[in-house]
């Protein structure tokens, strides 16, 4: 069954249960804030959360068409995550639930919003943990540094010709993530990736489309050779763990 949160509900709820005399002040309030990254603040301005999630759902929702772009998806959802203002106060007490992660020695998650075209996580690292290689399987991926430093390591599972053939990773880029920098995945491209923390670290995640049980289980994490297969560059042999 579709997920829908709290600000579907009073989107296409309120009028009828509660009269539009008594709806009208709340349907002001979304529509200024969603219009915040429409022209209601500057270009580059910061938008509050609730018009973030609003303008993500506007581009994640292009996944249904046939011809969905998601290079053009993940551009645009990054420079949305880099106009996110990360002191709304609706963020307030999930970066405060981080403290509780802090000294477990692994990453931790912290769901932000789930709706049924995207979602949005907190992950937090503290210095020297890591997420080892994995996908996202059909999933395409933004994240927007909020704190900190994260080595991301990015690779494309190049085609196996034949079942015999080995896994083979080409690893396209390695690099440093800071704060307010975005690193971004689509379903082909830069699929599979690691992430290790220079110090403590948090990012933002935007997954659309989200995880559902099927996404979950046909994840894999990858076990990743150091030397590279047969001295080609930048290919390495991977297996699935
Ligand atoms: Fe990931």
């Amino acid at each position: 069954m579709d997920e829908y949160n709290r600000r579907h509900f009073i989107r296409t709820s309120i009028p009828g249960f509660l009269g539009l005399g008594l709806a009208l002040p709340t349907i002001t309030a979304l529509a200024t804030r969603a219009n915040a990254c429409y022209g209601r603040t500057p270009e580059n301005g910061a938008i509050n959360w609730d018009a973030f999630l609003t303008a993500v759902e506007k581009e994640a929702e292009k996944q249904h068409l046939d011809n969905w772009d998601q290079a053009d998806y993940v551009k645009k959802a990054a420079a949305l995550a880099l106009r996110l203002n990360l002191q709304d106060e609706a963020l307030s007490e999930a970066f405060a639930k981080t403290k509780n992660g802090l000294g477990n020695q692994r990453a931790d998650f912290y769901k932000l919003e789930k709706q049924r075209n995207f979602e949005v996580s907190l992950v937090q690292f503290e210095k020297g943990e890591q997420i080892s290689h994995h996908d996202h399987p059909g999933m395409t991926g933004v994240l927007l540094c909020a704190t900190g430093n994260v080595d991301v390591w990015n690779y494309d599972l190049l085609e196996q010709k034949a079942e015999s053939d080995p896994l083979l990773l080409h690893q396209t880029a390695k690099s440093t993530l800071e704060k307010g920098m975005v690193s971004t995945l689509t379903s082909k491209s830069r699929n599979i990736h690691k992430l290790q923390a220079h110090s403590l670290t948090q990012l933002v995640d935007i997954f659309a489309p989200p995880y559902n049980k099927e996404r979950a289980h046909n994840s894999s994490w990858f076990k990743v050779d150091t030397e590279t297969y047969q001295g080609k560059k930048d290919i390495y042999q991977a297996t699935k763990r």
